[in-house]
């Protein structure tokens, strides 16, 4: 996944745009004519930011993303599941570097991007703050939270900033492999004995209302929207996008014979959407802000990481200065 908007903390204030000038204009012209805006090119301070902050928080939703799903790789039900379970983890570890690589076009360093991460400075999904205790989750996270990043992502293939578009490209094929198998899993569960059943119902009720949260603010609340949309950054609003998802997903819990964790979900003819309960905000920031259930441990998993990857960083670095002394002396 996983885009979040959650640069859109209440009482932040809106990135502006900067004063016309000529490198403005070029700019500008870009953005109303849909052409993309390249690495080399002028663009305003504001854009720029922007991007590094919604690339490099998407970068560490996908590097977090592993773990829930990591935890499972030895408790597979069958070879089969570990190996597509293995395939889709290694997935969104290439996400994550294709997106810390979209972002460092923007003049950023990735050391301090991941020093971001690792000091709690920069923002991930939130949905990756919740347990995975039982194999259906690897479902309902497939199904679900990947489902999600479809809906989410697909508009960014259209961003107006050309390195991230074309990240997505590819990065939308491979979600859509891990939202089929995670559906796979749920219908394998679903269609099983009733304890699988049940576990698959337990792991949906779980996982709805998190995954629905993943869109972001309500679009009365989100302060940066409007201008991520001028820039052509976000194509389509968060409410929009929830719905969107609502809809698509409502009939493959038919399918599978599940019930959504929603008493006040109906079909509204009226408006051709199904109408839904409300959104527990508070949870939301809650688990934004770093109080989730998994807050602690996934940070402290990926610190853990980092330094016992130190020794791997250090040997590449020695290597590469070997290599550059090498081609000097051969040069001179
Ligand atoms: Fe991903
Ligand atoms: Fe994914």
């Amino acid at each position: 996944m996983y885009t979040q908007a959650i640069d859109l903390a209440p009482g932040a204030s809106p990135a502006r745009p900067e004063a016309a000038s000529g490198r403005d204009a070029a700019f500008e012209a870009a953005i109303a004519q849909d052409r993309k805006v390249e690495a080399q090119d002028w663009m305003p301070e504001g854009y720029r930011k922007t991007l590094v902050r919604q690339i490099s928080q998407h970068a560490h939703s996908e590097v977090v993303g592993m773990l829930p799903e990591g935890n499972w790789v030895t408790r597979a039900p069958s070879l089969k599941r570990k190996a597509i379970l293995l395939a889709k983890i290694q997935d969104e570890g290439g996400h994550g570097l294709y997106l810390y690589a979209a972002a460092e076009t923007l003049g950023v360093a990735r050391d301090d991007l991941i020093d971001g991460l690792l000091t709690g400075r920069a923002k991930y999904s939130s949905i990756f703050n919740y347990p995975a205790p039982s194999w259906a989750d690897m479902g309902a996270i497939g199904w679900l939270v990947d489902g999600a990043a479809i809906m989410n992502q697909i508009p960014l293939c259209r961003c107006s900033y050309g390195p991230y578009a074309r990240a997505m490209i590819r990065i939308c094929k491979e979600e859509s492999f891990h939202q089929r198998q995670g559906f796979d899993i749920m219908l394998s569960l679903a269609r099983g004995t009733p304890a699988q059943k049940a576990m698959a119902q337990a792991s949906l009720n779980r996982w709805w209302w998190p995954v629905v949260m993943m869109f972001g603010p309500s679009d009365k609340d989100s302060i940066h929207s409007a201008q991520t949309m001028v820039w052509g950054i976000k194509r389509i609003s968060n409410d929009d996008l929830r719905q969107k998802f609502i809809d698509a997903t409502v009939p493959q819990a038919e399918l599978l014979g599940l019930s959504i964790p929603d008493p006040d979900l109906k079909w509204n003819a009226q408006r051709g959407h199904y109408d839904y309960g409300a959104i527990d905000w508070d949870e939301f920031w809650r688990v934004v802000n770093g109080d989730g259930p998994c807050n602690r441990e996934r940070l402290g998993d990926r610190v853990r990481a980092h330094e016992k990857g130190a020794w791997v960083r250090e040997a590449a670095m020695a290597h590469a200065a070997k290599q550059a002394a090498r081609s000097q002396q051969r040069a001179a």
